[in-house]
């Protein structure tokens, strides 16, 4: 099974209307079918404008969030199915061309800040799949428990999260808390060995076949000068950029920097 380099963006809580229609206008005419795969992944209020601009070409939309319910009494909370259907008004018969594709679930700073659990950012994956969106699950240690030689251990208990998912629709993200808008990169060979590992461990959580498949990307202070050494690892199979994703022409470069063939399971 190949494996198709994957380029996110994750803009956090950045961006204005107007800004996110510059950037995409600047994007999509560049991004083809046969480079690495593109999701740029603006805060919600941004999806509509976003997706407007995305439809028909090669860049998907993604969302930094979802609850895990379908609907509910969930004040300031927006269910999966409510970010596939923002396009419905605009090609109710393309919805799933057209709609945002992507979501990220179980990022560090839901961790840090606002409680997310493994249990409720497992939830939030199954949810986003049950609405058809393809998940981001993000994964990573802190400096502590790196420093304690706890990193794999740390690893292998969130990624359990995953096991029930459908692999088709998911990606796996590697990002070490220490590395995430601090600048330090981890370098090529930590982020092999990481991925390496959760590549096994999605082995046993989901099949040998869809652990070849399953595309592990890495996040933490990726920038265009540092792209192209931790995309050359083999078991990285694209990126989750935050910071240097806000500019345009930095995020082109790190799809740039993207090996341009598929990788074999052989591999
Ligand atoms: P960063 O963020 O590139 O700014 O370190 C990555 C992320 O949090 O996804």
């Amino acid at each position: 099974m190949s494996r198709r380099p994957l380029i996110a963006a994750n803009w956090k809580m950045h961006g204005t209307v107007a800004s996110v229609q510059a950037y995409l206008e600047a994007l999509v005419d560049r991004v083809g079918a046969a480079g690495p795969e593109v999701v740029v992944c603006p805060p919600f209020t941004l999806l509509p404008a976003a997706v407007l601009i995305a439809t028909g070409s090669e860049v998907a939309i993604g969302a930094q969030n979802c609850h895990w319910e379908d609907s509910g009494a969930f004040t300031g909370e927006v269910a999966p199915a409510m970010l596939a259907a923002f396009t419905g008004e605009v090609a109710p018969a393309m919805l799933a061309e057209l709609g945002v594709r992507w979501v990220i679930a179980g990022h560090s700073e839901r961790r840090q800040y606002f409680g997310e659990s493994d249990a409720s950012a497992g939830a939030r994956a199954k949810a986003a799949q049950r609405a058809g969106l393809d998940v981001i699950f993000c994964v990573g240690e802190t400096l502590e428990q790196r420093e304690a030689g706890a990193t794999l251990a740390v690893l292998e208990r969130q990624s359990t999260a995953i096991e029930g998912l459908d692999p088709a629709h998911l990606a796996l993200a590697y990002e070490p808390i220490w590395a995430i808008g601090t600048g330090k990169t981890a370098t090529a060979t930590q982020a092999q060995e990481a991925h390496a590992a959760l590549r096994r461990r999605a082995g046993e959580l989901l099949g040998e076949p869809a652990a070849a498949g399953l595309r592990i990307l890495y996040g933490g202070s990726v920038k265009p000068d540092n792209a192209a050494v931790l995309l050359a690892e083999k078991d990285v199979d694209g990126a989750l950029v935050g910071g240097a994703s806000l500019d345009v022409e930095g995020f082109w470069a790190i799809i740039h920097a993207a090996p341009g063939e598929h990788r074999g399971a052989e591999e």
